[in-house]
């Protein structure tokens, strides 16, 4: 191919280019890396040829190394193979596709459901499904990087809400009145903070203002609620949210994700969600150990799992009071087992993260942009299958670790 003279100079070299993004994601303490855990994902794992105490995980019910799991996954692949080799609406919509898809939608009291790649696939497909130019998205400041992510690529205004303000919400739901659609998205329960959104007031005026409300239950799925239905389950108001989503990854113990609502809903979103329409279907092992998960977390077994894990979220928020962290409220009762000990710079929240490690106990440091700049945090997040002498291995060792730091608390 002849060469055409290059009438500028290259700027720089794209290799140069990366190297100084990294050096300065480095400066402020904000570069990250992958960290190799081994054995069954559980409250005692093995981290650099030693044992620590897991609190960094989303298994809240600690269904993740359960052997009725362990089965349905054998099973499964024994009967269905390793792949669905297709996307769903190709041919990889097979018998165990459709059987979880039944269960889920009995599970959330929704009519229909329908099934994602995993959680960033299901906000980054339902939200541009949803809402597109014409309409508007309201979206919680604090939501999941994967709902920021759709209403990007949905190509709608997005009015981005002071979190859980239901007055700011209000203000700019007045002013989409031309608007073809309205969609407000929300986590249920916060990510990050671990606090609840207020559910009834957004399906109050998601009903006002004649918008769809969309709540991602990823952290309630399985831990609130009356059989551990979520959230919405747990305030009452299921039936007003017009699409729930959930994920398979957390506390049901596997991977992927649904979306739960009325047959016409889930009839439009199999017509125009891309994420869902051009992505390989879920494996069918991966189905069978959520409809396990769903079939021990809906009943007793769940109960049980539900008021342990909530027994030792009680004991943890007390130990961090003592300590002089304060937890996130605790609304209409419901024990939320995500721990946000916020300490501010991100170089702080490393160096406590590191002291825990020492202490046997790997929790993770989370910084911008994961949350806002100044509001670095350890997340320690709680399982039904942690010990009493578990959650006080790690209260000692944050107090220590405080003491140590001198950190200043909230
Ligand atoms: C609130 C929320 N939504 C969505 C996701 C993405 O789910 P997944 O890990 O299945 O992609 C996550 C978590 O990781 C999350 O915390």
């Amino acid at each position: 191919m002849a060469q055409t003279p290059l009438s500028q100079p290259i700027a720089a070299n794209w290799r140069e280019t990366i190297r100084e993004d990294l050096r300065a994601l480095s400066d402020r303490d904000l570069r990250r890396g992958l960290r190799t855990l081994s054995g069954a994902q559980g409250p005692v794992m093995r981290f650099e040829g030693r044992e620590v105490i897991q609190f960094a995980g989303n298994n809240y019910l600690g269904l993740a190394d359960h052997p009725l799991l362990a089965a349905a996954v054998g099973e499964a692949a024994e009967k269905w193979g390793a792949s669905a080799s297709a996307s769903p609406l190709i041919s990889g919509h097979m018998e165990p596709h459709e059987t979880l898809s039944r269960k889920l939608a009995r599970f959330k009291d929704k009519e229909a459901a329908l099934l994602f790649g995993s959680g960033f696939l299901a906000n980054a497909g339902l939200i541009p499904a949803l809402a597109g130019e014409g309409d508007v998205v309201f979206s919680d400041s604090l939501n999941h990087a994967s709902i920021a992510a759709g209403c990007r690529l949905s190509r709608a205004p997005v009015q981005v809400f002071a979190h859980n303000d239901m007055n700011d919400l209000e203000d700019r739901l007045k002013k989409a009145a031309s608007a073809r659609r309205r969609l407000i998205a929300v986590d249920g329960v916060f990510s990050m903070d671990g606090d609840l959104a207020p559910l009834g007031d957004l399906a109050d005026l998601a009903e006002r203002y004649g918008a769809i409300l969309l709540v991602d239950e990823a952290h309630a799925t399985g831990v609130l609620g009356p059989r551990g239905g979520g959230a919405a389950a747990r305030l009452g108001v299921q039936e007003r949210v017009s699409v729930s989503m959930g994920t398979l990854g957390k506390a049901l113990a596997s991977y992927g994700a649904f979306a739960c609502s009325d047959g016409e809903v889930i009839d439009y979103l199999v017509n125009v969600a891309r994420t869902f329409i051009y992505s390989t279907a879920l494996p069918p092992a991966a189905l069978a150990a959520a409809g396990a998960a769903i079939d021990l977390a809906s009943g007793e077994e769940g109960d049980r799992r539900r008021e342990r894990l909530a027994a030792l979220c009680r004991m943890f928020r007390a130990g961090l009071e003592r300590i002089g962290f304060e937890p996130p409220p605790v609304v209409s009762d419901a024990e939320v087992p995500i721990f946000p000990i916020i300490v501010g710079g991100a170089g702080e929240a490393l160096a406590l993260a590191d002291h825990m490690l020492t202490a046997g106990v790997f929790l993770l440091a989370i910084r911008p942009p994961t949350v806002p700049e100044g509001t670095s945090r350890l997340r320690a997040t709680l399982m039904a299958t942690h010990t009493d002498a578990q959650i006080d291995t790690a209260l000692d060792a944050l107090e220590s670790g405080a003491r140590k730091l001198g950190l200043g608390v909230r």
